[in-house]
């Protein structure tokens, strides 16, 4: 035999000298849901582990956080004011804006604050845009988006994340920080983001369900890979800093195609769904929490993810599952 593949895994050594994957904490961005009030820390029952804080307990969770080397933040705002035209998505007083101000006067430059951009958490429909006609408008929606992605960099974002998958909304989103002068806010564009069940949990989370009819008017449909590089090119020229593919686990494919196809770093998120699932059967005792949550994070990043966004973020660093 000229061959034996197997020299190369004789033993752990040799293995972790060859591994073609590796890992770094550098990698990692974690979610919040913050809510209004104060001292609340309310376990999300969707999400096994994931709670909803005020920004007072955020503050003290991010702190602990850092420690361990999480420095990089998802916020979601929850709970807020809703109305049709979901407007408090942009009202400087609402929570994410107070978040972000906090986190900056306690933690500065230490953290990289980035937020969540979309209207279904602020308008009563629950739908990502406003409604008129019966139909999620583009236009009028990616305004209230811009002015929602400003008044976040106004609070001292570092980074938008716009989720809602309207068209045009990178370059409507670039122009108006531009304009204000924010021109060193980055863009990471949730650009390939597919109308998914695995989002479950996390409506429950942020208490976005669309209260009619689903999201598949501006979502994209699972069954098209060729589009996920339509939306991809698109917000790169748009002027997206960062693509995000999302979901992850049934999506590597996606992952692995738009790598090969930009030259800008590639997000993947490991959504609520992916994490629940996996938190279950390893509370049931079906599954070994450490070594399906590493495996499923190598496989991102086999797949070309250069970062992972993910709810087991916590539990990897807290436990050592990644130096
Ligand atoms: C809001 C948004 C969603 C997620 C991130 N931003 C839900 C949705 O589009 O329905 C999903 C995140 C997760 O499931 O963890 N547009
Ligand atoms: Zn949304």
């Amino acid at each position: 035999m000229q061959t034996r593949p197997r020299r190369l895994r004789k033993n752990p050594i040799i293995r972790e000298m060859v591994a073609e994957t590796r890992l770094s904490k550098e990698m990692f961005i974690y979610p919040y849901f913050v809510v209004k009030g104060s001292d609340v820390t309310e376990p999300i029952k969707a999400m096994p582990g994931i709670n909803h804080f005020s920004v007072d307990t955020l503050i003290k969770d991010v702190e602990a956080g850092l420690k361990l080397g999480i420095n990089k933040v998802l916020l979601f705002g929850v709970g807020e004011d809703k109305s049709e035209d979901g407007s408090s998505s942009y009202d400087s007083t609402s929570v994410i804006p107070e978040a972000i101000k906090e986190l900056k006067k306690n933690f500065g430059a230490n953290i990289y604050v980035i937020t969540d951009v979309c209207l279904c958490a602020y308008t009563l429909h629950g739908h990502c845009g406003i409604i008129e006609n019966d139909y999620v408008q583009n236009d009028v929606s990616v305004d209230a988006l811009s002015k929602m992605a400003l008044a976040h960099a106004q609070s001292g974002a570092d980074m938008v994340a716009p989720s809602d998958m309207m068209d045009g909304r990178i370059e409507a989103i670039r122009n108006i920080l531009d304009d204000n002068s924010f021109t060193e806010t980055a863009i990471m564009s949730y650009a390939v983001k597919y109308a998914s069940a695995y989002y479950g949990p996390f409506r429950e989370a942020a208490d976005s369900a669309p209260s009619h009819g689903d999201r598949k008017s501006y979502q994209m449909d699972f069954r098209n890979p060729d589009e996920s590089l339509k939306e991809a090119l698109l917000d790169e020229d748009e002027g997206a800093d960062i693509l995000m593919v999302k979901p992850a686990l049934a999506y590597l494919d996606i992952i692995s195609l738009v790598k090969d196809n930009t030259t800008l770093p590639v997000a993947c998120y490991n959504v609520s769904g992916e994490y629940s699932m996996v938190k279950n059967a390893a509370q049931t005792g079906l599954i070994d929490e450490e070594k399906i949550v590493m495996e499923n994070m190598h496989a991102f990043a086999r797949a070309g993810a250069n970062i992972i966004i993910s709810y087991h973020t916590r539990d990897i660093l807290e436990n050592g599952w990644i130096e």
